[in-house]
This record gives structure tokens, sequence and C-alpha cells, in this order.
């Protein structure tokens, strides 16, 4: 671990950014994890949409379980239903007990990159859906998240954008956190699902349809034209999820000193807000980096 920022202990660890907290997690997590073929893993960066695609992942394996009426996202914030490894199951590097308690398919949340997965989710059949946006509204997107916090309520957006643009964000660089997920997708397409915030917008019920195939839960003709899917979509609509008392007013308890407002997590929901915050020349030299940075995968963001 190298590196710092203020008063919270941050820096590099196995090629990534992150808070020193998390590390004893990230450890504890590749040491004990044990995945199962069965399990279904949501990746992310930060702020890319990872509640969205928790709520429309839950939502589609568990339909048979549950109706819209009475599934467990109308009480539950998604992050609650759809634990991060780091952030919480493994937290302060506890080990927990994932064995009996869980329905199956288990279904599990991570911001590690790639690299460094559990060696096991590697191995087994376990699918990776991952998300990504463009970076410029999730620079936005992280600057208002930290900002909810009251001892961070003055940082500078301009702070937040020479972190990304130094790639040293928490996960980051985001570059490498995407082109690490997107490789892979590329080289086992029926390992990872590669996705992006713009297409879910654009077209919710496509993307819900392929999420379904991959995870194995396919729609049938009938709930096909019976609107199932078109349901799911509406129920994990921003607008839905935003308004849900459950979103409005929760706590998330991560680990055990940090905790965070649920309406932390559903701010405005559209794509291009950096549009309105950041300047073209910002826009112009962040972009120009990310190009440089991908310019021989043939990825763009
Ligand atoms: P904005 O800050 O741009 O509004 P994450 O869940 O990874 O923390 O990402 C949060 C971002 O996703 C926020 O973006 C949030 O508003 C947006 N978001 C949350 N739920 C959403 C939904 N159901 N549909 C679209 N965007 C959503």
């Amino acid at each position: 671990m190298e590196g710092g920022n203020g008063s919270q202990l941050f820096g590099k660890f196995q090629g990534f950014w992150c808070l020193g907290e998390y590390i004893p997690s990230i450890i504890s997590f590749q040491t004990h994890f044990q995945a199962l073929d069965e399990d279904i893993v949501i990746a992310t960066m930060p702020k890319v949409g990872t509640t969205w695609l928790k709520a429309l992942v839950f939502s589609i394996v568990n339909r048979h379980r549950y109706t819209l009426s009475d599934t467990p996202l109308n009480l539950s914030n998604p992050h609650d239903l759809v634990p991060y490894f780091e952030l919480f199951l493994y937290a302060n590097g506890q080990v927990p007990d994932l064995t009996s308690t869980i329905p199956s398919p288990r279904l599990f949340a991570t911001h590690i990159p790639y690299p460094s997965l559990a060696e096991s989710i590697k191995q087994s059949n376990t699918k990776i859906v991952y998300v990504t946006r463009n970076p410029l509204d999730a620079i936005v997107s992280f600057w208002y998240h930290v900002r909810a916090k009251p001892e961070s309520s003055d940082w500078p957006l301009e702070e937040c954008f020479e972190m990304f643009c130094g790639g040293e964000e928490w996960f980051g660089p985001f570059w490498n956190h995407v082109l690490g997920y997107w490789k892979q997708s590329l080289e086992k397409p029926n390992k990872v699902l590669f996705l992006r915030y713009e297409d879910l917008k654009k077209n919710p019920v496509s993307e819900i349809g392929k999420i379904a195939d991959f995870t194995g839960f396919p729609f049938s003709d009938e709930e096909e034209g019976g609107g199932v899917v078109q349901g799911i979509a509406d129920f994990c609509s921003f607008s839905n999820l935003k308004d849900l008392p459950i979103n409005k007013t929760g706590i998330l308890g991560w680990a055990n000193t940090n905790t965070m407002p649920t309406n932390a997590f559903f701010r405005k929901g559209e794509v291009g807000d950096h549009l309105n915050h950041l300047s073209p020349s910002q826009i112009q030299r962040f972009t120009k980096i990310l190009q440089d940075k991908l310019s021989e995968s043939g990825l763009s963001l």
C-alpha cells in the first residue's frame, strides 16, 4: 500500500486505489470466498448504476418467487438484498457464513477489479454482470455522493475531477477497471456480461432480456407477451425506486462504522449530467486521457 489522501488512509493495493479500511475485507474475501456455479456477481465501479442493476438482477432471478407487489425490494434497499463482498460481507476481515442462509442463486456485488476477485469466482461457472457508464457522469455522481456526508460537504468538484484524471479514485483507475471486465467479456462471453448505463436507460426491456438470458433465467414468450419484462423495467425505474419509502428515508450500514442514507443512491438518474457541471476544457481533457488509455483496446466509453 502506498500513497495517502487527507485524513483517511488511501492508496494503491494490488494495482488499484482503495481506502485502507477495505484491505482486510478484500484479503478475507480473496482467501475465504467459495463461489458456487449458480452464484451471480454484480461488478461495477462506484456510481455507474450499481443500485439499479442490483434491483434488476434481483427482480429477474426472483420473479417466480415474488410478485412485484410483494418483492422484498419494496421494503429493502437493493444494497441490502445484494451485498458487497468488501463493503459488507467481509468487512473488517470477518468471514461470513454463506453456506446455508442464502437462497439460490446467491447474489453478490463488488467494486473490486477483475484481477483481484477471489480465484473461486474465476474458476467456477459463477456469472458476472458488469455495468459501466460514461465516466464523466460517474465523476459528477461520485462528487455528489461524497458530498452527501456532512464532513465532506465542501469538497470542490475540481479536486474530485483531478482525482479521476489521475486514475486515483476508489477502485480506479476507471479505465483499468472497465478494461479488465471488458476483456473478460470478450474472451468468456458466458462468464461476463458487459452492460452500459446509457443502453439500460435507452432500452431497458432489451437489456433486461439480455440479463435474463445470460443469468439463465430467460423470459418465456408468455412472459414477454404478458408484460413481465416491462413490469420489471417500470418497477426498477429511477422514479419508482426513488419514491419507495425505504429509499427515501432508509439508512444503510456498510461496515461497522459507515452509514449512508439510502436516498444518496438516487440523485438524478440521467445521462449527460456532466455537461451541467464540468467545463468544455475539463471534458476535453478527460476525454483525451481516456482515449489514450483505451486506444489499443478498441473500447470506447
Ligand atoms: P446520478 O448521481 O447521476 O443521478 P450507484 O448505484 O453505482 O451508486 O450509481 C448511482 C447512480 O445511478 C446515480 O446517478 C443514481 O441517481 C443512478 N440511479 C440509481 N437508481 C437508478 C435507476 N433505477 N435508474 C437510473 N439511474 C439510477
